[in-house]
């Protein structure tokens, strides 16, 4: 099983893959936690990332394009993967389709969990992720659920860069929910209801491939 997820930021794409990732043992690809660690080891690319990932913006298309078609190279993903983040603009949409032709392989669907962006303001704005394990949860909690590990804030979910990535999601990444209709690919799913909720109807519509 091969999925894209898309939606905007804090839609909950991150807590649907991990349901995804444990329902269906596929490889999770998470463009924003590939350039996180990458900002944390200070290597030349998360240097170069941080610039953009601090203001909101998006990495360049040609450096992201780089990682994932590297990604997908690594034998866990032979088995299926489930990409969260990743494509953002339809020059990544276009290069992920060409690259999974090269490699004989194809999306099963493209599920956009969507939701209202004041709800989104609200959850980002409280999001906490756990240093250890990298689970998300919210600013009710301190210590993670799953392993004890310290829960900390994302640098880019203060309020006015939240707006930023909204903005800029509306402007370069909405135009794909088209690209994914056109080739028949498309599920959208309503992410303002309880987290199972979201979930159980992401499972039927996999179900119906
Ligand atoms: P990235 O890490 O991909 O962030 P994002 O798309 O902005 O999305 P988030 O991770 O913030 O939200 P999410 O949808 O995963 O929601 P979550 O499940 O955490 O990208 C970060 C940056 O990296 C970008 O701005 C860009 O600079 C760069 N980047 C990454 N990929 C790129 C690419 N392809 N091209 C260029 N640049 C790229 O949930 C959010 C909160 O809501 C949590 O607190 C959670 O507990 C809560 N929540 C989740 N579901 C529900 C629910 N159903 N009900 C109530 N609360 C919920
Ligand atoms: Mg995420």
């Amino acid at each position: 099983m091969n999925i894209v997820l898309l939606g905007a930021p804090g839609a909950g794409k991150g807590t649907q893959a991990a349901k995804l990732v444990s329902e269906y043992d596929i490889a999770h690809i998470s463009t924003g936690d590939i350039l996180r660690a990458a900002v944390k080891n200070m290597t030349p690319l998360g240097k170069e990332a941080k610039t953009y990932m601090d203001k909101g913006d998006l990495v360049p298309d040609y450096v992201v394009i780089g990682l994932v078609k590297e990604r997908l190279q690594e034998k866990d993903t032979e088995k299926g993967f489930i990409l969260d983040g990743f494509p953002r603009t339809t020059a990544q949409a276009v290069a992920l389709t060409s690259e999974l032709a090269d490699l004989g392989r194809n999306i099963d669907a493209a599920i956009a969990v969507v939701v209202d962006p004041e709800v989104i303001v609200e959850r980002l704005t409280s999001r906490r992720l756990c240093h250890a394990c990298g689970h998300i949860g919210t600013a009710a909690i301190t210590e993670c659920p799953v392993c004890g590990g310290q829960m900390y804030q994302r640098d880019d979910d203060k309020p006015e860069t939240v707006r930023n990535r909204l903005d800029v999601y509306e402007k370069s990444t909405a135009p794909l929910l088209d690209y994914y209709k056109g080739a028949d690919l498309l599920v959208e799913v309503d992410g303002d209801r309880p987290v199972d909720t979201v979930f159980a109807d992401i499972r039927a519509a996999l179900a119906k491939n």
